[in-house]
């Protein structure tokens, strides 16, 4: 896919417009000579329609003031009114089937056969967990994403939050609004909220989503690690301005997702339109092999956090709505210390997928396209093999996770898996309990201290 471009940086305000149209990114309040347009004087150059989109409440402070002024052929309202589409697994019901603590994993989530069904990315939305509400703009989705067919003349747009995409199966080429981004397996990207975007897909294609309602994803803080480290701001990415001027006689569908349902309206032109756009609200890409791994050099475990890529803060201090974490490759050092996750149980809802690889702590079961769920306060950690194994082991620098990338999606809400999470897949892995049935005590009474 060559001849994608992208800016770097991160929430920084960004400018680009399309090369096939110089200058029609307006530059202050000079006068410009419409000598094509002298009927228009007020319109901008090429006599685009100049359109806001807003992330943020107008008041804002600025830090988290977030929006983008888009010129574009013709503006976004001219559509037909919108009306109710099939959601599909897509849902933002928690209550469609009874609570359960349990942990709970989930095989490789299937991919439909092109031949026998034709998928593109909007239906191929299924919501896994979640909770919390749209309307009152306070909550998260988890959604699997299986597909195998491009989105044509249709664009999806999330009225109700973020889109984290993580794709585990196939590139993606996504057109925005704002231009068009390649994302492959290993690198994610966010969708905000209200921007329209189509999805290309190249064959059987799967990953994850985490949708936050209310807030935006933004940098965790890094407090005592300075001004360096985890994923640093140049290394994400957003698209450059690009548009086609393209009249759909047949219908372009605009499928808008609001407060948890889908709705869809006809308009008769590309909705990618936007010629030039400048702002700091844009959707965005970050490869995770730049993320620089902080870890323990001496002894002892550091809690997961250090791997933080990308969080949504709640109004609570240091309590998010979710963050996105991930175990990259790293080296483990660490000396009289059982070096794989710890068991615990913990205040938060842990979703974890794996995009490649083999996790550390779960060596079989746990599989790329497959996910697990530990709700909160319900105890996990290493299967049986993992701590008998790392137990015993000699440690020795060695490296971990090579070749393996697992995320976690963690949240303070408390999630409810949904009937497709539970049922409709089919992939929910009945004996997971069973990895930590054979663990055995190892208490001995009689253990003295040695004299060191
Ligand atoms: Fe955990």
């Amino acid at each position: 896919m060559a001849g994608l471009k992208y800016m770097s940086g991160f929430g920084n305000e960004f400018s680009s417009e399309d090369p096939r149209c110089p200058g029609a990114l307006p530059e202050g309040q000079v006068k410009h000579t419409h000598t094509h347009l002298p009927q228009l004087p007020q319109v901008c150059p090429y006599g685009l329609y100049a359109e806001q989109l807003s992330g943020s409440a107008f008041t804002c402070p600025r830090p988290a003031n977030k929006r983008s002024w888009l010129y574009r052929i013709l503006p976004s309202v001219k559509h037909k009114p919108f009306i109710a589409a099939p959601c599909g697994d897509l849902t933002e019901n928690w209550n469609e089937v009874e609570p359960d603590p349990n942990q709970l994993r989930w095989l490789p989530f299937s991919i439909p056969t092109p031949t026998k069904k034709k998928v593109d990315f909007a239906t191929g939305l299924h919501t896994i967990c979640g909770a919390g509400d749209a309307k009152s703009r306070n909550g998260i989705g988890v959604h699997i994403y299986t597909c195998n067919a491009s989105m044509v003349d249709m664009c999806f747009n999330n009225s109700d939050g973020d889109f984290l995409i993580v794709p585990q199966q196939g590139e993606i080429l996504i057109t925005t609004e704002f231009g068009k981004m390649l994302v492959e397996p290993n690198e994610i990207c966010v969708i905000q909220q209200g921007m329209r975007f189509s999805v290309d897909v190249f064959g059987a294609t799967r990953g994850y989503i985490l949708e936050v309602y209310g807030a935006h994803f933004e940098l965790p803080d890094l407090g005592p690690i300075g001004g360096n480290g985890l994923a640093n701001p140049r290394d994400f990415q957003c698209p450059v301005a690009w548009y086609e001027d393209r009249h759909v006689a047949a219908g372009y569908t605009i499928i808008n997702k609001y407060q948890g349902k889908l709705f869809a309206c006809q308009q008769d032109f590309s909705p990618f339109n936007v010629v030039a756009w400048h702002g700091n609200y844009t959707p965005y890409k970050y490869n995770l092999t730049n993320f620089m791994v902080i870890n323990c050099v001496a002894f002892d475990h550091a809690d997961p956090s250090i791997f933080t890529v990308l969080t949504a803060k709640s109004t609570r201090p240091g309590v998010a709505i979710a963050d996105f974490v991930i175990f990259p490759p790293r080296w483990g050092v660490a000396d009289r210390t059982f070096r794989p996750p710890y068991y615990h149980r913990n205040c938060m809802s842990e979703f974890m997928g794996l995009i490649k690889g083999h996790y550390e702590a779960k060596e079989e079961g746990f599989q790329p396209g497959g996910a697990s769920l530990h709700s909160i306060m319900t105890p996990h950690g290493p299967d049986v093999d993992c701590f008998e194994k790392n137990s015993r082991a000699e440690l020795k620098p060695e490296r971990v996770a090579e070749g393996t990338m697992a995320f976690m999606f963690e949240s303070s809400f408390s999630m409810a898996v949904t009937k497709w999470g539970l049922q409709t897949c089919q992939t929910l892995d009945k004996n997971y309990y069973q990895c930590w049935e054979d663990l055995c005590s190892h208490f001995d009474p009689s253990w003295k201290p040695s004299k060191q």
